[in-house]
């Protein structure tokens, strides 16, 4: 039997356990690893950036065979320009090339496509490629793709927090009326529902300032594969770990009420 034979097998297999009906229909990736990836290589970091996008596509691929609606995926962060110059000057060529290369097929596959993040350091040239897909794609309702750049969590939290105190100092609003949902209009993915299911590759259990208010009741799942290994097979490994959780968003299973018992409390 052929390699893509066995590896086809072993997706259907893991197909046929995933209910179809569980899928989460937004899911976050920290795609991380790719520097990891080409170092343990002898490769430079760049050969894991390039490889990370084959992956990308891959994992869209899988997503919208699932029927996951919405995938969010944190391309730059704003910490990431702390990197050497030459390594944010590739990635900000990278995702030109890509949009370049990519969009018209994502628009005929009717995804829309929509960039997070402050877009303002970027070069004028990646500002009007990232402007025109979002227009161009703008009205398909298949699928969303969300790419975070020089997104930070906490930057969007307290930018919602500004523009509420603005409002209100303004007069239209009073402070009263401030509720999750106003605030939640304020953030940067408002209109997008909250990812059910973060995947974080490469072991690294963290968050990383990605999508803090957003991802309050997410489930969590750490690869320990770096991300240009990722593939359908461990995204699916993800899916079905997904839903053997019990989600109960901080209450419990239904139970009668007289079945709780005080047992007291002594210091
Ligand atoms: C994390 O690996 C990866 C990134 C910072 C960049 C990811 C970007 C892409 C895959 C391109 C996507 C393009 C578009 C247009 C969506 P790392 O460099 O932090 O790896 P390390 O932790 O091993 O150093």
């Amino acid at each position: 039997m052929s390699l893509e034979k066995v590896i086809d097998n072993k997706i259907n297999d893991l197909l046929m356990k995933i209910d179809k009906q569980k899928v989460p229909e937004h899911i976050a990736i920290i795609m991380d690893g790719n520097g990891r990836w080409a170092t343990k290589k002898g490769l430079p970091r760049s050969y894991g950036h390039n490889k990370g996008v084959s992956v990308l596509k891959e994992i869209i691929k899988a997503s919208k065979k699932l029927g996951c609606k919405t995938l969010t995926v944190y391309a730059f962060s704003t910490e990431n320009w702390t990197r050497p110059t030459k390594e944010v000057d590739f990635l900000i060529n990278l995702f030109n090339k890509v949009l370049k290369n990519e969009i018209e097929e994502i628009h005929e596959e009717s995804t829309k496509i929509k960039f997070i993040g402050d877009l303002s350091p970027f070069p004028k040239n990646l500002k009007e490629i990232i402007s025109s897909s979002e227009s161009l794609t703008k009205n398909n309702n298949k699928f969303l793709f969300n790419v975070c750049v020089n997104y930070g969590g906490r930057q969007e939290i307290v930018k919602a927090a500004k523009q509420l105190a603005l409002k209100s100092s303004a007069g239209e609003i009073k402070p009263s009326e401030i509720n999750e949902e106003l605030f939640n209009s304020q953030l940067l993915t408002r209109g997008i529902k909250d990812p059910e299911l973060l995947i974080r590759t490469s072991g690294e259990k963290r968050v990383s300032n990605f999508l803090l208010w957003q991802l309050a009741y997410s489930e969590i799942y750490i690869s320990d594969v770096l991300w240009p290994d990722f593939n359908e097979f461990e995204f699916l490994k993800a899916i079905i770990d997904y839903q053997s959780r019990n989600r109960r968003f901080g209450g419990i299973e239904s139970l009668p009420n007289e079945s709780f018992q005080d047992s007291g409390y002594s210091s």
